[in-house]
């Protein structure tokens, strides 16, 4: 749990009267989606944890089940399989799940042509397919309960493409689009849509993407400028060096905004 250092988050008592009771957090196993699961308890949710990792999701809900009022629901899932979205759906029919929190996925890196054709198919099914899937379903069940708020998390390749990113930050922009256009659908009916767009993030993305981040933000610090923007604006760069990142890019054409990035991912790629 945060340490006593750390402040409490601001907006826990707004997020927890706005949209209650549960949370469903995808890829709550590890990295951004963990932080944002421990937030979310420590605002007073109810949660559902999802990942493919069944030990480590038990592991966090016993660490979790002290501050909310019944034990985290797990449920260990491999996203890119609908029937197991389905099945996320069925699991949860009896909760009253208020918010979605879409955080699982992941990277790929070097050239595409290069690249295994199957892990990169997954990824699209991770990150856009699977992402999509669940959006639909809780936007069902939250117009229905005139209330409710959904975080898809994008990136900050998602504005321009990235060389040696490619498909990944293809991905991204799919999110960023769809987190775009739902959300001016969906507030009539009472439910917040927020694409969160942060720069580096020390998790676990880095090695799964086979990138050598050397340096980037804390999920409990992506996790907080997240959850204080939902329901505020549509898109957050959560954070310091996110906010930093999209000042330094902004002024550049997209094609220099990709150049830009390519030379990052270079970097990113070749001690990996
Ligand atoms: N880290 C960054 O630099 C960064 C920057 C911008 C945006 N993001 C985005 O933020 C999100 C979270 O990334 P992160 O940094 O927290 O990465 P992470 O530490 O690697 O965590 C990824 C999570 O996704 C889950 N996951 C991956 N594949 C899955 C599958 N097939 N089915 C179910 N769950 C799956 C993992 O759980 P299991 O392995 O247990 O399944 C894990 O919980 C991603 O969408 C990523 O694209 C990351």
């Amino acid at each position: 749990m945060s340490s006593p250092r750390q402040r409490p988050l601001a907006a826990a008592d707004r997020l927890r009267r706005a949209y209650g009771t549960y949370a469903v957090v995808t890829g709550a196993s590890d990295g951004i989606g963990r932080a944002l699961a421990m937030r979310l308890a420590e605002a007073g949710f109810g949660l559902v944890l999802v990942a493919r990792r069944k030990a480590v999701l038990e592991a966090l809900a016993d660490e979790l089940e002290p501050l909310t009022s019944s034990r985290p629901v797990v449920i260990s899932a491999d996203l890119s399989v609908p029937d197991e979205i389905a099945r996320i759906d069925r699991d949860t029919a009896s909760l009253d799940v208020g918010l979605l929190v879409a955080a699982a996925g992941f990277g790929t890196s070097g050239p595409f042509v290069d690249g295994d054709l199957a892990a990169e198919l997954n990824m699209i099914d991770v990150n856009c397919r699977a992402l999509a899937q669940l959006t639909h379903i809780f936007a069902h069940r939250f117009a229905a309960r005139r209330r409710g708020g959904i975080v898809l998390m994008s990136s900050l390749v998602a504005f321009q493409g990235v060389p040696r990113a490619a498909n990944y930050a293809a991905t991204k922009a799919f999110v960023q689009s769809l987190a775009e256009g739902l959300a001016p659908e969906l507030k009539p009916l009472g439910v917040d849509v927020l694409a969160s767009a942060p720069g580096p993030v020390m998790s676990g993305f880095g090695q799964r993407a086979r990138m050598a981040i050397a340096s980037g933000q804390t999920p409990d610090e992506v996790a907080v400028g997240t959850l204080n923007m939902l329901g505020r604006r549509t898109t957050v760069r959560p954070g310091f060096l996110a906010k930093a990142l999209e000042a330094s890019l902004m002024l550049l054409p997209r094609a220099g905004r990709a150049a830009m990035l390519g030379r990052v991912m270079a970097g990113f790629t070749r001690s990996a």
